[in-house]
């Protein structure tokens, strides 16, 4: 079975390294916020070009803590897009703001500037901007919009480890960025983690003592609460940083591969943003004829995946509740239709040819 996505691929590619990081940590008697997250933090604000980085527990803490530290919370809006991870949403919703949710731009699907000032009110204090499936978000529309305003802009990054906009790394732009270590995003963990970046030394400091209980010196300056990264996810994660432009490389050639041969069927194929360096986290087409597709693929072998099936707007826990753009249609059509195809470093060629021709194989069975 060819998997949408394959972390345990990863694990082999570095098991050696991975497994003796792992060992080192069992040995050392530091499991928690020790000399490993602290040389990850650090790795990762230079590989990312900023100044600071702090690694929490997940990526849906690092979206609710940055919020925090910019002093967001109850009787606030939040704007961002519905056509996101829900975890972006429960994460505003966690700090007790409101998330107001706006569509998303046709080509690239993220977060549709147009739509702005539609929904900004004077409870708005941010913007968090997803940089969705490993490419950038329209980040100077939306920059300047933040400066107008006078708002925060804060970048979910969680899909787009090591990308660029105009030749800045995401995650450096904006006045906070976020990032998720799940194990499947392009710099994962082999479990939960999660690490936020910032160039600004005083809101490095807040967000370092909200990760455990608002502490200074054990003493509780903030109300917090733990969301701390364990010695083992960072230091897997150092391993994986060190090869982290290499492994995109792959999956930018595999996306090239995708796209050259895919070009005449009856897909939608991704649309690049200028001067954006995508990382393709995921490859993601359209098709009419979803659920055929997915079930064909299945029949030869194949696990494509949906990211994300429902809006987060149309879910039971949101719908008729959170706050919308007038116009989500965009993001209602895509959900009918996205399909990720396999993504992964490890993908091999090979078994991409088989996936495209299992694709082009279904549409000429549907007489296309
Ligand atoms: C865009 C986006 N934001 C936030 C998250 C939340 O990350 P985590 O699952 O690590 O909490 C994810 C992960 O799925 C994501 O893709």
């Amino acid at each position: 079975m060819i998997l949408c996505a394959d972390p345990s691929a990863q694990f082999d590619s570095y098991q050696t390294e991975i497994e003796e990081a792992v060992l080192a940590v069992m040995r050392s008697n530091r499991y928690v916020l020790g000399e490993e997250v602290a040389s990850l933090e650090k790795e990762f604000a230079d590989y990312i070009e900023t100044t600071s980085a702090i690694g929490v527990a997940n990526g849906t803490d690092a979206i609710e803590l940055a919020l925090r530290a910019l002093g967001i919370g109850v009787g606030d809006e939040v704007i961002t897009v519905s056509h996101t991870a829900v975890a972006t949403i429960a994460a505003i919703e966690a700090t007790g703001a409101d998330a107001v949710l706006v569509d998303v731009e046709p080509e690239y699907y993220t977060l549709n500037p147009n739509q702005l000032e539609e929904v900004f009110s004077v409870k708005t204090r941010a913007i968090i901007a997803v940089h969705l499936y490993g490419q950038s978000a329209n980040l100077d529309v939306i920059t300047d919009f933040c400066k107008i305003k006078n708002i925060f802009l804060i970048e979910d990054a969680s899909q787009a480890h090591g990308a660029k906009y105009k030749g800045k790394r995401l995650g450096s732009i904006g006045d906070i960025g976020c990032f998720s270590c799940y194990p499947t995003k392009n710099l994962g963990a082999i479990g939960d983690a999660g690490l936020i970046t910032t160039k600004d030394t005083d809101l490095a400091t807040k967000i370092r003592m909200l990760r455990e209980y608002g502490w200074n010196n054990r003493i509780s300056e903030y109300p917090g609460r733990n969301s701390r990264l364990d010695e083992i996810q960072a230091a897997v994660l150092r391993i994986k940083l060190k090869y982290l432009d290499s492994d995109n490389e792959k999956r930018r050639q595999i996306a090239q591969y995708y796209m050259a041969n895919l070009a005449d069927s009856q897909t939608s194929l991704p649309v690049i943003r200028l001067d954006n360096e995508s990382v393709f986290h995921l490859f993601v087409i359209q098709v009419e004829k979803r659920q055929e597709l997915l079930d064909y693929l299945l029949s030869k072998g194949i696990q494509a995946g949906i990211h994300d099936p429902v809006p987060v707007h149309l879910q039971p826990a949101y719908k008729n509740r959170v706050k919308l753009a007038s116009n989500m249609r965009v993001t209602e059509n895509l959900s009918n239709k996205i399909v990720s195809l396999p993504m992964y470093p490890e993908l091999s060629i090979q078994e991409a040819a088989e996936i495209i021709n299992a694709v082009k194989s279904f549409f000429e069975e549907q007489g296309c």
